[in-house]
């Protein structure tokens, strides 16, 4: 699927090495269920003069991790996180290009607010939540630099390869620590104390059980003063502010999703906006999660909002 998916994006050839299994697959029998510890991807690419991209020691997600998948999906008891991990790859080819055209290119301003506040300094190991196609985590990676790291972790997997073919794509970016995990907010494959900030953009609203991934980004940060930073639509109490959200929404939004096929898609923000918690409810959820202290800021004339929570 990878190879598949590299091709697709444009690349010639494409094929995966996998070293320690002395195994080689081609695009034609890409069907192991594997999270691999290390391997070696290469493959040619015609967008830069057939340049050969060699990628060594990247950590990523293999297509059939599927049993990984249906543990996940499992977890929840009910249909609603298929549902989402299915549209998450289904808008995965389209997302940052509409995002760009939807919010006139103010989501990067947004998230690098976001990444501003979680305090995530030079030399931090750090943890981008429901990383989608990479945004929030690339900008991290340039914050911490050489000497940090960034994980980037999601559950839908044609996310995460697009997240790593961003990154291996950019020189400025290809050579710092960053690993892209296939995995659940609600269970956070990492060891308590593990972070020094978390990150969340748009992905707190999409996640089955809030208050319990609030629970599981406490646990991963570090003891005292580490932070959490999260992104994500505002749902305001002003109704002046609520009727503009809407009437975006509906005018502005869906329409221009429906023009490249992704009308359902863009229409589920409306009704996961209007269940999402308000700022104070937000802030309320993460003291009951064990921060010591949070603060919900709304942004871009409160369309938009971050929770700073500090552990
Ligand atoms: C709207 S996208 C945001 C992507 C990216 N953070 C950004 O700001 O552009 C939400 C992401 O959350 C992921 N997601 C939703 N629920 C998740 C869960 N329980 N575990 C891991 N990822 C999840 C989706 O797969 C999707 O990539």
């Amino acid at each position: 699927m990878f190879e598949a998916a590299a091709i697709a994006g444009g690349l010639e050839r494409a094929s995966v090495v996998i070293p320690f299994l002395s195994q080689h697959t081609t695009a034609a029998s890409s069907s192991q269920r594997l999270l691999l510890p290390s391997h070696k991807l290469t493959f040619s690419t015609t967008r830069k003069n057939s340049a050969i991209l060699a990628i060594r020691g990247a950590r990523f997600v293999r297509e059939a991790a599927t049993a990984q998948q249906s543990a996940i999906i499992r977890s929840y008891g009910n249909d609603e996180a298929s549902e989402r991990q299915r549209l998450f790859n289904r808008i995965a080819p389209i997302y940052d290009n509409l995002n760009d055209l939807l919010s006139f290119g103010m989501h990067k301003v947004w998230k690098r607010m976001c990444v501003a506040w979680s305090r995530a300094a030079e030399g931090d190991t750090v943890l981008d939540v429901c990383c989608g196609s990479g945004d929030i985590a690339l900008l991290l990676a340039h914050r911490v630099g050489v000497n940090g790291k960034v994980v980037g972790l999601d559950f839908s997997k044609d996310q995460l390869q697009l997240a790593m073919i961003r990154q291996h794509e950019s020189p400025l970016t290809s050579s710092l620590n960053m690993e892209w995990m296939f995995g659940d907010a609600l269970n956070l494959p990492f060891e308590e104390g593990t972070f020094d900030a978390v990150t969340v953009g748009y992905g707190l609203r999409n996640v089955a059980d809030i208050p319990r991934s609030l629970k599981e980004i406490y646990r991963v940060l570090k003891p005292a003063g580490s932070r959490t930073s999260v992104l994500d639509f505002n749902r305001s109490t002003s109704p002046p502010t609520r009727a503009l959200q809407e009437w975006i929404l509906d005018n502005v939004v869906v329409p221009v999703a429906r023009q490249v096929g992704a009308e359902e898609e863009y229409a589920y923000l409306k009704g996961s906006i209007s269940k999402f918690p308000t700022g104070k409810e937000q802030e309320t959820h993460a003291i009951e999660g064990g921060f010591s202290s949070a603060l919900h800021y709304e942004i871009a004339g409160g369309l938009m909002g971050v929770l700073v929570a500090t552990k």
